[in-house]
C-alpha cells in the first residue's frame, strides 16, 4: 500500500432509520475500504455540537446539531489506500441533488441535511474525528 489512511464515516439518522447501513458498508467494501471498527449510538445535541464545532459560525449549525442527535447513528473507522479522499468520492457532493450518479448521497440522500453520510475531509480531521468517537 502506498498511502494507507484511516477516516471516519458516520451513517446519519435518515439512513440508519431506513436500514441502509449494510448497503452503505457494502459500497465501502467493494471499493477496498475496510470497516476496522463500528458502533451504533445516539448522541446528545451537546455532543453533536462538539463534534461539528468547526461549523459553529455557520447559519445551519444549530439545525445540523439537532439533526445529528435526532436518532441513532452508526460511526465507523474506514481504512484503505487514500481512504479520506476515496470515502469523499464515494459519498458525493454534500447536497444530494448535486451528487454524481452512483454516489451514496445520490443513491440515498434526501436533502442537504438528511444526506445519509458524513466523512472526514482531511487526514488531520480524520484523526480528530476517530479520536472523538473511538478514543484512538
Ligand atoms: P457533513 O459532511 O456531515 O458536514 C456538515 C453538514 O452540514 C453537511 O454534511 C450537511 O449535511 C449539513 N449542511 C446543512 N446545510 C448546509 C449548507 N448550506 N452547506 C453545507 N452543509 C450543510
Amino acid at each position: 500500500m502506498n498511502n494507507l489512511e484511516r477516516t471516519l464515516s458516520i451513517i446519519k439518522p435518515d439512513a440508519v432509520e431506513r436500514n441502509l447501513s449494510e448497503k452503505i458498508k457494502s459500497i465501502f467494501l467493494k471499493n477496498n475500504l475496510l470497516v476496522k471498527d463500528t458502533k451504533k449510538l445516539h448522541i446528545s445535541k451537546d455532543e453533536a455540537a462538539e463534534f461539528y464545532k468547526v461549523h459553529q459560525s455557520k447559519p445551519f449549525y444549530d439545525q445540523l446539531c439537532s439533526y445529528l442527535s435526532s436518532g441513532p447513528i452508526e460511526v465507523m473507522i474506514l481504512e484503505g489506500e487514500n481512504a479520506v479522499l476515496k470515502n469523499r468520492e464515494l459519498m458525493g457532493a454534500t447536497d444530494p441533488k448535486n451528487a454524481k450518479d452512483g454516489t451514496i448521497r445520490k443513491l440515498f440522500g434526501v436533502s442537504i441535511d438528511k444526506n445519509s453520510v458524513h466523512g472526514s475531509d482531511s487526514v488531520d480531521n480524520a484523526k480528530n474525528e476517530i479520536n472523538f468517537f473511538f478514543n484512538k
